[in-house]
Order: C-alpha cells, then structure tokens, then sequence
C-alpha cells in the first residue's frame, strides 16, 4: 500500500452536545456542527451514545442519520439497548467500546480476547444489517487477532496512552506507544483489517500517526472542538486536515 492513500478524518461531536447540556437546551447544536465539518472536509462523523445519555442523545443519532452526507460513525457499548438503536437506524459504521459510568471518556480499548463468543454474536446482526464494524482496541496482538476471529472488518488503536505520554514534546515514552502503534497496525493489515486509531489526538501528535501507511482513518473530538473556540470549528477543522495530508505525503 502506498503512502499517498487517502487517509480519512472523522470528527467526533461528542462535545458539543456536552456544552449543550451544561445548560439543558439546545445550543450549541451538534447537528449544526456536524454540518460545518462536512463542510471543512470531514470525511465522516462519529457520535458516541453513551449509556447515560450524558453528550449525545437519542434524537442527536435521529438527526445526523437524517441530515449528513457523510457517513455516520456510530459509537456505542456491546448493550442489547444500544444494538437495538444501531438495528433501527442502520448507520454506516458502528464502533463498540467498553463503557464505564464512573469514566469521564473512553479510557481503555475494549476487551476481546476474553469476551469472544458473547461479541462474535453481538455484532453479527450489526454486520447482517449493513454497518460495518469496528472494534476500538488497545495495540495489543491479542485484541487484535480476537477482533479479526469474531469478524470485525474494522479495528480502532486507542491513541490515549501515546497522548498522555507526549508532554511538550516526544518522549521516549511516547516513541514507545508510537512504535507499537505502528507495529500493531502492521500486524491488523496484514490479517485483513482496516485500521483506524483516536483518542486524544492534537495538532502536535496527529502527525506520526497519519504518517503511518496502513491507517485508513482517525477520529478526533475533544481537541478539536476545544480548538474551535479559538479559531471556530471550520479552520480548527481545516488545519487539521493540512497536518494530515502533510504528514501523509511526506
Ligand atoms: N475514537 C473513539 C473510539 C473514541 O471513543 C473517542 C472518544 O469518544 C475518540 C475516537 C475521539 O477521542 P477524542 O475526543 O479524545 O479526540
């Protein structure tokens, strides 16, 4: 595979309904949103329903399954709930990830290898009804062959622990996350899987990452709608997209 693959940014709005419901109305509007990052080249978007409901909503999904032209990147927790609303609605993509209460995001990658038949049965229909599947998993060889095994066709790195140890600067730390990010994308290509990765991205450590050949797509929220109340949502968008494509063709 060459280098000079399209590498797809999907935007993750997630925070825009969490700044909406610090005052329980409507604004800021994260369908609103959705469509100004479509419009700034987003080549997808991913919204997270979460069990408590507490950023996005139901009628949030309703909406973006209404009005996008890009595809929906659907985010939820192996629940008989959640799968019924993916069933209904059908989105492009759905990416399951473990879910805790107590967390204030997504903090680790989903545990395959030891819940493999329950997911294998889980996410079955999903593919049945048309979406594709994605597991968000820690770089682990194990997770990943577990995923490939239960039929996933899609795997997402969980970038978090390669954030965290970026502190002004690479780190050996950081080096360390990133070697095995790339390794273990390698390792999921090479069995046959498209390989995505987020969690924590920011404009300084985007660019490794994008640089990697084998990534087909990376999803960013939190940053970039942090980012957007300095620049607004459109050129946060915008430079994010430049630092991908840069690192791409380097
Ligand atoms: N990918 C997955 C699977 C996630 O759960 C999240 C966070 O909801 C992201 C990407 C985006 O992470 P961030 O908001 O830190 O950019």
């Amino acid at each position: 595979m060459s280098s000079t693959e399209k590498l797809r940014l999907g935007v993750n709005i997630d925070h825009v309904a969490t700044v909406r419901n610090a005052r329980g109305g409507d604004y800021p509007d994260p369908l609103r949103a959705a469509k100004i990052a479509e419009d700034a080249g987003a080549d997808g978007i991913t919204a997270h329903l979460r069990e408590d409901r507490r950023h996005i909503s139901d009628a949030d999904i309703e909406g973006l399954m209404e009005i996008l032209s890009v595809p929906l990147n659907f985010e939820m927790a192996a629940t008989e709930e959640m799968q019924k609303i993916a069933l209904r609605h059908k989105p492009h993509a759905v990416c399951i990830v473990p879910e805790k209460r107590e967390e204030r995001t997504t903090e680790g990658g989903l545990e395959v290898a030891r819940e493999e038949n329950k997911l294998a049965h889980f996410i079955a229909p999903l593919r049945e009804a048309g979406s594709r599947v994605s597991i968000f998993i820690a770089a682990d060889p194990r997770q990943i062959e577990a995923a490939n095994r239960i039929g996933a066709e899609v795997i997402e790195l969980h970038t978090g622990a390669y954030c965290d140890a970026y502190v002004e600067g690479r780190t050996e730390e950081a080096d360390a996350e990133l070697i095995k990010l790339r390794d273990m994308a390698t390792f999921a290509h090479s069995l046959g899987l498209e390989v995505h990765a987020g969690h924590g991205l920011s404009y300084d450590t985007v660019s490794p990452l994008a640089a990697l050949p084998e990534v087909r797509e990376l999803n960013i929220g939190h940053f970039l709608i942090g980012e957007a109340i300095f620049l607004g949502l459109k050129p946060a968008i915008i430079e994010m997209r430049r630092l991908m494509d840069d690192a791409r063709s380097e």
